[in-house]
Formats: structure tokens, sequence, C-alpha cells
């Protein structure tokens, strides 16, 4: 059996349908932030454990073979709302996650990292980092991650087989939709408002993938021989894009159905900019993405009309605006009690 932290996250109920399409047993283990109405299709079919990453109860590994770790605040905004949070969820419980496998025996363990520990900012020398590249991670999030995956190496041994996958920003549909991701954020606004705003000139630089190879990824680390992944980092990217080019894509794939005008804007220049070499993965594990921005976006649009999933403007698919709500509504409840 697999336990897949944050299953039921934007990526969980992707790759909880990918796993169980290959016949495998599945437990989750997340503290539903979002909810879980993204799982509705796989209730009945996975085991689901609802808890803090924090307080974690080693029970929830009994039986498991295989981890993929992936709960955790998930982008800068949510990091430094509340950046001792962030330390706890994504560093110290990553250990802790970890310490309780190796105990327990339980060697295959990937953890979705992320590739904006390279970021050194727009300005910073443009060069293609890969795997082995210093890197200086500078904000909350990507420290969080970045210490994470020091613990998960130092750990690494005979009985113990971590796998880093450095992923870069996600885009495409999932049963629980996030609309903070660049793609993702275009389409909505394309679709809402009928234009979109690209910031910085858009000459900032982002390696980008589907969901879907994300979930294949991790599916691919868990089954390779231990000898090709144990203690490996790999940079997971399709391509590397330039935010401009993004909207140039969202208008092609929208353009049977609507006009779409985009404006740059120049006037500040503060912004995530980098680009990865993402070969590794191929050359060591034979595994490439193989979505691309405009195919996606294709398909989150057929879903998008095909089901009438039009609620974009939710605060739930924007991960700061909810957690902020949550927290407001934690400050009111705690004082009124009750709301009725
Ligand atoms: N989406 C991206 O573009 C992207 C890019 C690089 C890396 N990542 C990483 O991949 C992972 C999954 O990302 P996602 O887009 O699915 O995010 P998400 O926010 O949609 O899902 C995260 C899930 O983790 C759960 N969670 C958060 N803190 C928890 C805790 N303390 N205990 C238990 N559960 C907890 C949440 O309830 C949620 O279901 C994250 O670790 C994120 O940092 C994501």
């Amino acid at each position: 059996m697999i336990l897949v932290t944050g299953g039921a996250g934007y990526i969980g109920c992707v790759l909880v349908g990918e796993l169980l399409a290959k016949g495998e047993s599945v437990r989750l283990y997340d503290k539903l932030y979002f909810g879980d109405a993204g799982l509705n299709k796989y209730r009945e079919k996975v085991d689901m454990v609802q808890g803090d990453l924090r307080y974690f109860d080693p029970k929830a590994l009994d039986g498991i073979d295989s981890v993929i770790h992936l709960a955790g605040l998930s982008n800068d905004p949510t990091a430094e709302f509340n950046p001792k949070a962030n330390h706890e969820m994504n560093t110290v419980a990553t250990g802790v996650l970890a310490k309780a496998c190796k105990e327990r025996g339980i060697k295959r363990f990937t953890f979705a990292s992320t590739c904006s520990i390279y970021d050194r900012g727009l300005f910073a020398e443009d060069i293609l980092y890969n795997e082995d590249s210093e890197v200086a991670p500078r904000a909350a999030y990507a420290v969080s991650n970045y210490e994470a995956e020091k613990i998960l190496l130092e750990m690494c041994d005979e009985k113990f087989c971590p796998v880093i996958l450095r992923q870069g920003t996600v885009y495409g549909f999932s049963p629980r939709m996030r609309y903070d991701l660049v793609v993702n954020t275009f389409l909505r606004d394309a679709i809402t408002k009928g234009a979109l705003t690209v910031h910085c000139g858009g000459e900032m630089w982002r390696p980008l993938v589907d969901v879907s190879d994300v979930a294949k990824a991790h599916i691919c680390c868990v089954e390779a021989p231990e000898e090709k992944v144990r203690g490996q980092i790999f940079n997971l990217s399709f391509k590397n894009y330039r935010i401009l080019e993004l909207a140039h894509w969202v208008r092609e794939a929208l353009k049977d159905r609507l006009e779409l005008e985009i404006n740059v804007d120049y006037s500040h220049y503060k912004a995530r900019s980098y680009r990865v070499c993402a070969q590794k993965i191929e050359t060591v594990l034979g595994f490439k993405p193989i979505v691309p921005v405009k195919e996606s976006v294709e398909n989150m649009i057929q879903k998008i009309y095909e089901y009438g999933y039009t609620d974009f403007l939710h605060p739930r698919y924007y991960n700061i605006e909810w957690m902020t709500l949550l927290y407001q509504m934690e400050q009111t409840l705690a004082k009124i009690g009750s709301v009725f």
C-alpha cells in the first residue's frame, strides 16, 4: 500500500487517480485544508486519514510499503503568512515522517520539492540550473523545501531511499483545482475578464510541468530500481517558458471561443525567474513529461465547459485567500462560539 501525504491537494487528487488505475492500494494523510471534494470519485476506494503532519501518528504507516510526500504549505504567500508553521510543516514534519518510515523499514520515499529553490530573481545571471548547481534559496517556501531535502539526504543509506523531485510550476486540471498557479490563473482571467495582464514585461523564465506528468513522475520514482534513485534529486519540467509565452499559448488554446487581450505591464520588476535543465530524469529513468501548456489548457477548457466548473473566483482555489479566510474564521469562532 502507498501512503500519499497531501493526497487531497491539487497534485494529490490526480496522483490518487493514477495510482488506483494501476491497481495500487492507497492511503491518504491530509489535514484537509481545502476539503476533500476533489476525492469524491475515489472515496470508497481509498483509506483516508485526516490529520496534521506536525502531530503525525506513525500508526498511519501500518501496512505501508512506500510514501509519496506532497503535504505542506505549497507556495510563497502561504509560507510567508506564517513562517513558523511553514518551517514546522514543510521542514520539521518532513523529517519526522521520514524518520518514522525509516524506523519501520519503509524505504522508498518521494518528496515533492520545488524548482523555486533555484530562484535568484529576474536580474540574476541567466543560467540553466541542474541538480548539482549551487543554490541559495531566499524565500521562506523555497528555504523550507531545501532544508527538508537536506534532512532526507542525510538520512539516506541502505535502509532508506529518499527521492527528491524538484517540480516546476504545475499546470492543468485537477478535481481539486488551483487557480493561483500562473497558467491556470491566465486561463481564469481569460475566461472571466477576456483579458490578462503579464507583469514585468513577461520576461521571467519558469520551468513548467503538467499535473498528470507530476503524478506519473512520482510513480516512476516509486517503481524505479533502488540503485537508480536512492538519494537522487531530479528536476521535473516539460519546458522552460517565458511568462509572456504562456499568455500566448492560453490565447491560442482559446482562439475559437473568445478574443483575448494581453496587457503587458512594465511598472515593476520584482519577480521570480529561473530556468532549469530537466534532462537527468530522462537519462536516468527514461521519464519525460509529455503534456505541453497548450494541450493542458485545451483539456482544462473542455472540462470547464463540459462540467460547468465556473466558480473560478471561490477563495478555495487560491491557497493564500483560503488560508487567510480560515484564519479569520478561527479567530471569530474563538470569540463567538458556534455560528448559530
Ligand atoms: N503546485 C505546484 O506548482 C508545485 C510546484 C512545486 C512543488 N509543489 C509541491 O508539491 C506539493 C503538493 O502541491 P499542491 O499543488 O498539490 O498543493 P495543495 O496546496 O493543493 O495541496 C497540499 C495538500 O497538503 C495538505 N497539507 C498542508 N499542510 C499539511 C499538514 N501540516 N498536514 C497534513 N496535510 C497538510 C493540504 O490540506 C493539501 O491538501 C507541495 O508540497 C508543494 O510545495 C507544488
